[in-house]
């Protein structure tokens, strides 16, 4: 945790004051709290003030004092207390917060801090040359469950790894982060399982939740595609024939180009017809029921067809599931064979 003080006086502006729209709407929102109560205004009115100059100055902090009728020193401890208050001038695009606390450690905070330091600065809160772009470490911001996470301005991107931070820095530096989807960068609802329910599955009263849906508007580096994202004809080519490599037309192929993986790849694993007695490949850790059913639309039925992919095939199917390394992370094909030979006791 860093020492949380105001900047050096050469760089704060000698005053403050919201501009017309921030001033009607400060004046709206501390109306919203009873008389005698204005000061419940302060964070609110702090961030407006943060969200206009991108920083909180301390001419800011004595004028949100003045307005709410407070002590300065009172704001002013508001202002050094929470981390989503910038004390200094931070990058213009974006001011990349990485919780570093123990869940997000264990899970690759560091990793990420690494990214942060090879591609902004090699200081937290120094910028890059163009200045759009610095970061910190804070502690916890409440998503550990989907550890790692980082907080940009009030959004939070979480199960990251260091190669999609870089995607997701490339694109706030390109004026692109509205782009990126918010929350986890994975295939999981909220931070339900990863591979969808592992308890309650054959309980008909159990709903289940469907995935929110967001909008991201899609671009090449920012394509992170979940798997409910394949394209859909390309999954229903892959169930219709499993075992033969379908035939894309050009209009197919370019219906299919956010599909990360072509079927017709000569290292997509061959797949089989479904057999009577098929394995339970939920077995694996790291597969679920969704994954289960498109690996099932590829012809996969059995472990041992996993355990004799070859590293190409491997990252045939990782890329078709945009899991960017994941099957390997996993461990799929070793705990195939294992499977393989020995079923669940093994
Ligand atoms: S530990 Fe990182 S969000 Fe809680």
């Amino acid at each position: 945790m860093s020492v949380r003080r105001l900047a050096e006086e050469n760089v704060q502006p000698g005053e403050f004051s919201f501009n017309r729209e921030n001033a009607a709407w400060a004046k709206k929102k501390i109306k919203d709290f009873p008389k005698g109560r204005e000061a419940s205004a302060v964070i609110p009115l702090l961030m407006r003030a943060q969200e206009q100059d991108g920083w909180v100055t301390r001419a800011s902090i004595e004028h949100m004092a003045d307005m709410l009728n407070m002590p300065y020193i009172r704001v002013l401890e508001v202002a050094t207390f929470y981390t989503q208050f910038q004390l200094k001038p931070v990058g213009t695009k974006a001011h990349i917060q990485v919780c570093g606390t123990t869940p997000c450690m264990l899970r690759g905070s560091e990793d990420l801090m690494k990214v942060c330091k090879n591609k902004i600065n090699k200081e937290p809160f120094k910028t890059n040359e163009a200045g759009t772009l610095s970061w910190e470490e804070v502690e916890c911001l409440g998503s550990c469950v989907n550890a790692p996470m980082i907080m940009v301005f009030k959004d939070t991107y979480e199960d990251l790894t260091p190669e999609r931070l870089e995607e997701i820095i490339d694109l706030f530096e390109a004026g692109k982060g509205s782009e990126v989807p918010v929350g986890t960068q994975i295939d999981r609802i909220g931070s339900a399982p990863i591979g969808g329910l592992t308890a309650l599955t054959s309980d008909p009263n159990v709903k289940k939740s469907k995935p929110k849906k967001t909008k991201p508007k899609k671009t090449e580096s920012a394509t992170a595609p979940t798997v409910s994202a394949v394209e859909p004809s390309a999954k229903a080519a892959a169930s219709k024939s499993p075992t033969s490599k379908s035939k894309a037309t050009p209009a197919k192929k370019a219906r299919k180009a956010e599909a990360v993986a072509d079927l017709d790849d000569k290292n997509r694993p061959q797949g089989m017809e479904r057999p009577a007695d098929i394995d339970d490949l939920k077995q694996i850790s790291g597969i679920g029921p969704k994954i289960e059913g498109i690996l099932h639309e590829l012809g996969i039925f059995k472990f041992e067809q996993v355990a004799k992919w070859k590293k190409a095939e491997s990252d045939w199917v990782d890329g078709y599931l945009s899991f960017k390394g994941r099957i390997e992370r996993d461990g799929w094909i070793e705990q195939a064979k294992a499977f393989a030979k020995g079923g669940q006791d093994e």
